[in-house]
C-alpha cells in the first residue's frame, strides 16, 4: 500500500483543505461531511457581505440588489454541478418540503396510474413525505416500499416491481446508510419504458459522486445543500425540474411562486419556469452561505473530487478489512465504487458505543446510525490520506484499551 503521506503529497486537491475552518486546539479527523459538511473559510466574508452590508446597511434594498433571485442564483451554480440548464435549479424549504412539492406534482400528472415505488433503504422522512404526497395528490396513489434491505441485486428487486400502474418511482440516489448508489440512467430508462416518472433525492450524492442530469435522463430530483456541498446547518435544499416539463405544478402555491410577487394579486398565474416551486419568502442569509462550498466543488471539478473520494474509500474499506475486522468491525458498503456513494458504512456490534468512544476520547467524528452501523463520510475537500490511516490507528487502539466498554451506557440525543 502506498504510504498516505505521499498520496497527500501527489493530491492536486490537498490545499483545498486550509480553505476550510479548523480548530487550532485539536487534532480532530473530520469524518462526517455526510450529515454537515465543514464550514468553507470564505463563509466568514459572505456573512460580512449579507448580514452587515446588505442586511445591516442596505436594508429592504437589498431585495433589488440580488435578494430577489437569490433561490435561482445559487440554485443555477448547483445546478452547474448536476449538468442542468440555466434555470432548472432552485432553493427552498428543506429536502422533505421540495420532495413533497415534486412528488405531488408528479402524482397530479399521472391520475390514471395507481403505484409511488420506492425501497426499503430509502431515507425513512422520504418514505413518510411520499406517502403524505399520496394522500395530497387526491387520486388513489399508494406507496409500495421494496425491501432491498439484504437483496444481493436490488436494481433487479426493484426493477421487478415496476409495471403499467406505476406512476413514480422515487429513491435517493445514495442510500442514507450503506451508501448504495442506484445507476440514474438504468432506474430511469426502465420507468420511462411503463410511462413512469422518476424523482431522485441527490442528498448524498450532489458534491460527492458525477451526476449529469441531461445524459443520465433525470427529470425531477431534490437534495440538501449542508452535507457534501457545505452549505451550513439547516441550509435550504434544491429542487431540479427538467425544463420541459411545464405542466407539473406547485401544489403549494404562494406568491413567490408567481411571475411577478410584488404584484400582490391574489390571482397571479404562476410563473412559468421552476421559479414556480417556489412558496414563501426565499431564505436570503443561508442561501448565500451555500455559494462558497459550490464554488469550491465547481473550481475543483467534480472528476477529481470523485476520482479522490474513491481514493479514500477504496483505502480505507481494504484497512478495515485487513485491522479491523479480526476485532469485530465488517464494511456493509458496496466494494464497487461504481455502486457506492462517498461514505462507508461499518457494522460492529456495539457501533453506538464505538462512536461515541471515538468522538470523546479519539478525536474522530464519524456517525451512528442505528441498530448498528457507523457511518465514515469521506469529503476530497478537506479528507486527506493520512485521516484514513490515523482513523483506523485510532480505532484499533481504542478497542485495544477498552475504550467501547466506557461507553455502552451513553445515548446522545442525535446519534
Ligand atoms: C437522503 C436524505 N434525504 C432527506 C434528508 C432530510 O433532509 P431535510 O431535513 O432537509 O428535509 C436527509 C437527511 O439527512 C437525507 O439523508
Amino acid at each position: 500500500m502506498t504510504p498516505a503521506n505521499d498520496l497527500d503529497s501527489m493530491d492536486s486537491l490537498a490545499d483545498f483543505r486550509n480553505r476550510f475552518v479548523h480548530s487550532p486546539h485539536d487534532d480532530l479527523i473530520y469524518l462526517d461531511g455526510n450529515s454537515l459538511g465543514r464550514q468553507p473559510a470564505a463563509v466568514g466574508q459572505v456573512i460580512e457581505q449579507v448580514v452587515n452590508r446588505e442586511w445591516g446597511e442596505r436594508l429592504i434594498r437589498g431585495w433589488n440588489e440580488g435578494w430577489l433571485d437569490i433561490s435561482g442564483s445559487v440554485g443555477d451554480l448547483i445546478g452547474e454541478l448536476l449538468g442542468a440548464r440555466s434555470g432548472e435549479v432552485i432553493l427552498a424549504e428543506n429536502t422533505s418540503a421540495c420532495l413533497y412539492k415534486a412528488a405531488v406534482a408528479a402524482l397530479r400528472s399521472q391520475p390514471e396510474k395507481s403505484n409511488v415505488l420506492t425501497d426499503s433503504e430509502n431515507f425513512p422522512s422520504d418514505i413518510q413525505i411520499l406517502r403524505s404526497a399520496c394522500d395530497s395528490a387526491g387520486f388513489h396513489h399508494k406507496v409500495t416500499v421494496v425491501d432491498t434491505s439484504s437483496a444481493s441485486d436490488p436494481t433487479g428487486a426493484l426493477l421487478a416491481a415496476v409495471d403499467d400502474s406505476t406512476a413514480l418511482i422515487s429513491l435517493s440516489h445514495v442510500s442514507y446508510k450503506a451508501g448504495w448508489r442506484w445507476n440514474l440512467k438504468e432506474i430511469n430508462e426502465a420507468a420511462a419504458k411503463v410511462d413512469a416518472l422518476t424523482l431522485w433525492d441527490f442528498s448524498h450524492s450532489v458534491g460527492a459522486v458525477p451526476i449529469d442530469v441531461q445524459s443520465d435522463g433525470v427529470t425531477l430530483a431534490v437534495g440538501c445543500t449542508y452535507k457534501y456541498l457545505n452549505g451550513g446547518p439547516g441550509a435550504p435544499a434544491f429542487i431540479y425540474l427538467r425544463s420541459d416539463q411545464d405542466h407539473l405544478a406547485n401544489p403549494i402555491t404562494g406568491w413567490f411562486g408567481t411571475a411577478e410577487p410584488f404584484s400582490f394579486d391574489a390571482s397571479s398565474p404562476p410563473a412559468s419556469g421552476i421559479q414556480r416551486f417556489l412558496t414563501g419568502t426565499p431564505h436570503v442569509v443561508s442561501a448565500a452561505l451555500i455559494r462558497p462550498g459550490v464554488e469550491m466543488l465547481l473550481e475543483a471539478g467534480m472528476d477529481r473530487v470523485y476520482e479522490k473520494s474513491v481514493g479514500l474509500s477504496q483505502r480505507f474499506i481494504e484497512l478495515c478489512d485487513q485491522r479491523l475486522s479480526p476485532l469485530g468491525f465488517e464494511v456493509r458498503s458496496p466494494r464497487d465504487p461504481q455502486r457506492r456513494g462517498s461514505h462507508v458504512a461499518v457494522f460492529h456490534p456495539d457501533a453506538q458505543a464505538v462512536g461515541l468512544a471515538l468522538i470523546n476520547e479519539k478525536s474522530v467524528i464519524p456517525d451512528f446510525r442505528p441498530p448498528d452501523l457507523l457511518r465514515f463520510g469521506f469529503a476530497p475537500l478537506y479528507t486527506s490520506f493520512t485521516d484514513v490511516d490515523s482513523t483506523v490507528d485510532r480505532i484499533v487502539e481504542l478497542v485495544e484499551d477498552g475504550g467501547v466498554d466506557r461507553w455502552r451506557n451513553e445515548t446522545p440525543l442525535v446519534p
